[in-house]
């Protein structure tokens, strides 16, 4: 299936999963089953359940427990999403078209949906549904945790708000916030289909070379967008990276050396695919998409 269309299909299919996932049907908290709703539904790409699937795909996984395992993640990047945008993160009003999950709640709620999102990632995971061995479900566990922790997304969210108060910032730092920042979630999606194939350990080090290359080159994307994008296409603030004093590769080696940087990442990561022949060409064209993209 072209990439487009199967990009789109998993969209689809991570909504449904998701919409089965939070149901405000019976909820002790109905609030804050609104506000997590209101986070993880609707919206967003879904690039890094699409890799889940994909890496699953190709390395002989079940697709339906891929499409748990990527609606758990989705959890895992909305929260990270919520809280990035708070007053004491980017302090940012607009997200994927509409207002942030504090401004159309409060605070207090957008911190608990957070929460709630996250925790919920695990217990989705934990649930025998998502695979019948419990020993894949408790390595998911322990990758996602590691993944979205301080040695991850959260350690990377750190990494990124104290170099804003460094007056210049070197390579080694924009690579130390940004592969852990992003790249984490993007290394989970990929591993996580070597570990629910069962696949031997060369293939799993190959998805996380994989995502380490595409993760990084996601956020120089996302980044450049950040300079050239308007919020329209976004749906999300723009321009507001450099006066943060945000660690970019931007702020590095300027708009061109950033792109130049990216492309050479694609190519990197479309070369790791090499064994996999046809069967990996969306995960190539994934990585393509990634610095193509517009929103
Ligand atoms: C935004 O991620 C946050 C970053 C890591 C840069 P996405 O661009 O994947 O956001 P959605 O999920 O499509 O809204
Ligand atoms: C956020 O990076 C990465 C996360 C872990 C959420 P950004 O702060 O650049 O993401 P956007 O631009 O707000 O989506
Ligand atoms: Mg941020
Ligand atoms: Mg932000
Ligand atoms: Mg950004």
């Amino acid at each position: 299936m072209a990439f487009m269309e199967a990009l789109k299909r998993t969209a689809q299919d991570v909504e449904a999963v998701l919409e089965a996932l939070l149901p405000l049907q019976g909820a002790s908290a109905p609030r804050l089953v609104e506000a997590m709703r209101y986070a993880a539904l609707g919206q967003g790409k879904r690039l890094r359940p699409f890799l889940v699937r994909e890496s699953t795909r190709i390395l002989g996984g079940d697709d339906a427990a891929a499409l748990r395992v990527g609606a758990a993640l989705e959890m895992v990047h909305c929260y990270s999403l919520v809280h990035d945008d708070l007053p004491a993160m980017d302090d940012d009003d607009l997200r994927r078209g509409r207002p942030t999950c504090h401004r159309a709640f409060d605070e207090a709620t957008a911190i608990l949906a957070g929460d709630a999102l996250l925790t919920h990632a695990f217990l989705v995971l934990a649930d025998p549904a998502t695979h019948p061995d419990p020993a894949v479900r408790c390595a998911l566990v322990a990758r996602l945790s590691h993944d979205s922790g301080h040695e991850g997304m959260a350690g990377g969210q750190m990494l990124d708000l104290l170099a804003e108060h460094h007056a210049t910032h070197d390579e080694a730092e924009v690579l130390a916030v940004q592969n852990l920042k992003t790249g984490a979630l993007f290394r989970f999606a990929c591993e996580a289909g070597a570990i629910l194939a069962g696949a031997p350990e060369e293939d799993r080090e190959r998805m996380r070379a994989y995502a380490r290359d595409i993760g990084l080159a996601f956020q120089i994307a996302d980044d450049i967008l950040d300079v050239e994008a308007t919020a329209e296409e976004l749906g999300k603030a723009t321009g507001k990276d450099a006066a943060a004093g945000k660690a970019t590769f931007i702020d590095l080696y300027g708009l061109e050396g950033a792109r130049a940087r990216a492309r050479d990442l694609v190519e990197s990561a479309v070369s790791i695919l090499a064994p996999y022949g046809d069967l990996a060409d969306n995960l190539r064209e994934a990585a393509r998409f990634i610095i193509e993209r517009r929103s």
